[in-house]
């Protein structure tokens, strides 16, 4: 069966990466293959997981790419060089610019912690966005997979998952049961999806 081939774009402890990893090997991403990883921090954790996995990863920093423009330069001709057809933002914390999202539109999606449209845009990003829901009082948070276009978290909502707020809470612990709860779940099935979508329209 043909698959489409996801890059998977990190920053940090990589639990979104391993949601993906573990459902590939648990056949729930039978129209997806995860070809590459590619993190804009030499030290993120997410790298150790995509090597015990087996999967093509490289850095990129904006650093050595002498800034934004170059970064994403590098990182569309990497990604064109392995033929990605799909592009996972998972706990990537870096805006790409307009010029990127256009060039890949519809095919980059992203999870993000929270009920969009509620907690998101710039700014809102990791254990932020948790304290910013319960700074604010909510009683149900949740997570959200979206395309993403030229707005932060503004893309199109492809699929969202509520989790209650619980007396006591702290952003660490809402932070975990909304990855547990909901976000683990959703961007395995998310990119399942969007793989398939992809699939078809690639077959005309
Ligand atoms: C996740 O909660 C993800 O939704 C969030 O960062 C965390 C990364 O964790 N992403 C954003 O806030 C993007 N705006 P992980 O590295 O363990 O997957």
């Amino acid at each position: 069966m043909k698959k489409a081939r996801i890059a998977v774009l990190v920053s940090g402890g990589g639990t979104n990466l391993q949601a993906l990893i573990d459902a590939e090997k648990a056949g729930k991403l039978p129209h997806g293959v995860l070809a590459l990883v590619v993190s804009n921090r030499a030290d993120a954790y997410a790298l150790v997981r995509a090597n015990n996995a087996g999967i093509e990863s490289a850095v990129l920093t904006r650093k050595d790419c002498g800034g934004q423009a170059g970064f994403e330069e590098r990182l569309a001709a990497l990604l064109e060089e392995k033929q990605i057809d799909l592009i996972i933002l998972a706990g990537f914390m870096s805006i790409l610019g307009a010029d990127f999202t256009g060039r890949f539109a519809g095919r980059i999606i992203n999870i993000h912690p929270s009920l969009i449209p509620s907690f998101c845009g710039k700014g809102f990003y990791g254990l932020k966005v948790h304290e910013a829901a319960l700074n604010y009082g909510v009683k149900v948070t949740g997570a959200t997979v979206h395309y993403v276009n030229e707005i932060p978290d503004g893309g199109q909502i492809i699929l969202q998952k509520p989790v209650m707020i619980r007396p006591g809470d702290t952003p660490e612990l809402l932070q975990r049961r909304v990855m547990e709860q909901a976000e683990w779940k959703l961007l395995p099935r998310a990119a399942e999806l969007v793989c398939r979508k992809i699939l078809k329209e690639k077959e005309g």
